[in-house]
């Protein structure tokens, strides 16, 4: 593959989380596999005081931490954090910028850079504006003639709100155009998200049977099985909406909805997902009322051990109403979708760590084996894994062998880990790649984000507007509020469940 041009990745932030656990790790396996430039350097700044050493210690553990390495001393480990330095800054101090300015001077001289570089923006969303325009006043985010770049990538969420997100995007063009924005949704850095393109568009079997004709609904499921931890504070703000379905899922909707581009290319592929996003039917007060159910778990024992509710987590108010559980059902309004319903569902404190998509086909016109209403009841099946377990798997009925015609449930399916060899890259690292090689298919564009929360804001409003619609409240360790199953008009359709309920006793009660 071809490498990208010499370039220095400036992070904000780089004291955080983030920076330690996933953007350093990403960088070393770039390393490791010989694909950043030729000439590369890693500047992290934050307010935090590091020397270039205590930097470097800091992030070797990180990686030894997140990719399990047994010799974080080794010589590429040695190797890699030669070109890893540090500058602590007062992030908000225009006048600090300077500094920066300075020490990336002599960096792109070091590594023959040619004032390449991206900034990565690892901090609190707040300091998005601030940061940017801190840039703009020492002249950091200029491109010259002689074809050096500037590009920043911003971490979700973006915006928290329509108009927040139209203002964060006002504010970054201020700054940077549009093409130098690369804003960052990890979840489009999975393998498998990726792979949705190349199995829609590299095969001719499935194409055909991808429209109202013949599919019934899709279903798309982002369950985590962990509580919010230590991100209370952040999370009480945000709620399972924002957090998930805005960004995450609505950009797996986005693939899987979307028309062929006319070609591969970064703003083919863009234009396709936002028409996506703008043909879904918005949501009224009465839809939302009908078509959204909302949850938040509540305290529960797991096989001995008790679970704490939401509301007895650290930085929790104790009478919170944000949701920590959501299921929705909406249309996309064009003639490849019309009226076909789209349910995505998703939660913490769910029974397993899973995200997938599910494809529902149309069930037979004619069922000509009386299993059909029992055993073997519904339609065939598409499931695309996201996580864990990568892979696609397809459903359908065959005969059991044997006296009769007992029809059974079976599966043809692929799983990235037989590709025994084949490395599955993290995230971060093709995400980070493709940034420095210039391409932005992955990353999110101004109006899809728009898009997405033009869809969201009114369901937010109406929450807000309304603070009597019920939340229900569900036990940890279950697949939320029963009430998401009423969200199938047919009694006979439910969500798929990987796994039935953890043991886990606790109370179902709205709250
Ligand atoms: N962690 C993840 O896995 C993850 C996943 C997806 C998205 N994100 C997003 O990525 C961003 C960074 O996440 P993170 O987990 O690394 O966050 P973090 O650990 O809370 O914060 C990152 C750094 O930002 C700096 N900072 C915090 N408040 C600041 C302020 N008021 N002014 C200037 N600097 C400030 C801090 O460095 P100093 O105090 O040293 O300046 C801190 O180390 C966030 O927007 C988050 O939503 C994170």
């Amino acid at each position: 593959m071809e490498r990208p041009a010499n370039s220095i990745l400036t992070i904000f932030g780089a004291s955080g989380d983030l920076t330690k656990r996933k953007l350093i790790p990403a960088l070393f396996d770039l390393f490791q596999q010989k694909l950043l430039p030729e000439k590369f350097a890693v500047l992290g700044v934050s307010r935090t005081e590091y020397s270039d050493e205590s930097f470097r210690e800091k992030m070797a553990s990180g990686v030894k931490e997140s990719r399990d390495q047994e010799t974080p001393q080794s010589e590429t480990m040695s190797n890699f954090l030669k070109h890893v330095y540090y500058e602590s800054i007062e992030t908000e101090n225009t006048d600090e910028y300077i500094r920066i300015k300075k020490r990336l001077e002599n960096l792109y001289r070091e590594y023959q850079a040619g004032g390449n570089t991206i900034y990565y923006l690892a901090l609190p969303p707040d300091m998005y504006e601030k940061v940017s325009l801190n840039l703009k006043q020492q002249g950091l985010q200029q491109q010259n003639e002689s074809g050096n770049w500037k590009r920043i990538i911003i971490e979700k969420p973006f915006g928290y709100d329509l108009t927040s997100a139209i203002a964060l995007n006002h504010k970054l063009h201020e700054v940077f155009q549009e093409d130098q924005i690369y804003r960052i949704d990890h979840y489009l850095g999975k393998e498998t998200v990726q792979n949705v393109l190349a199995f829609r568009f590299a095969n001719g079997i499935f194409e055909p049977l991808w429209n109202r004709n013949y599919i019934h609904h899709v279903e798309v499921t982002g369950a985590e099985d962990n509580g919010v931890e230590n991100r209370g504070r952040y999370y009480d703000k945000s709620g399972a909406l924002r957090d998930m379905v805005q960004s995450h899922l609505l950009q797996i909707v986005g693939l899987i909805a979307m028309e062929s581009p006319p070609s591969f290319n970064p703003t083919a592929v863009r234009n396709e997902t936002v028409k996506v996003f703008q043909s879904i039917c918005q949501m009224t007060p009465e839809k939302v009322l009908h078509n959204v159910v909302r949850g938040q778990y509540m305290a529960s024992e797991i096989r001995g051990e008790k679970i704490p509710g939401y509301r007895e987590e650290k930085n929790v108010p104790s009478d919170s109403r944000t949701e920590t559980f959501v299921a929705l059902k909406f249309y996309i309004d064009n003639w490849r979708w019309g009226g076909v319903p789209f349910f995505i569902r998703t939660g913490k404190r769910l029974p397993t760590r899973v995200t997938e998509v599910v494809i529902h086909f149309k069930r037979t016109p004619h069922r000509l084996f009386r299993s059909q209403y029992t055993s073997y009841s519904s339609g065939n099946k598409l499931i695309i894994r996201i996580q864990p377990d990568e892979g696609i798997l397809l459903n359908f009925g065959m005969k059991l062998p044997g006296a009769g015609f007992e029809l059974k449930e079976v599966s043809m399916d692929f799983h990235y880990s037989d590709l025994a060899d084949i490395y599955l890259p993290d995230a971060y690292e093709r995400l980070l790649l493709d940034c420095m090689m210039g391409d932005n298919t992955l990353y999110a564009r101004a109006d899809a984000v728009e898009a997405c929360w033009k869809f969201i804001t009114p369901i937010l409003d109406t929450w807000k507007e309304n603070p009597e619609q019920k939340i229900y409240g569900y036990p940890a360790g279950t697949w939320g509020p029963r009430e998401a199953s009423d969200l199938f008009e047919d009694k006979n359709e439910d969500w798929r469940y990987p796994c039935k309920n953890l043991t886990g006793q606790g109370e179902y009660c709205e709250l």
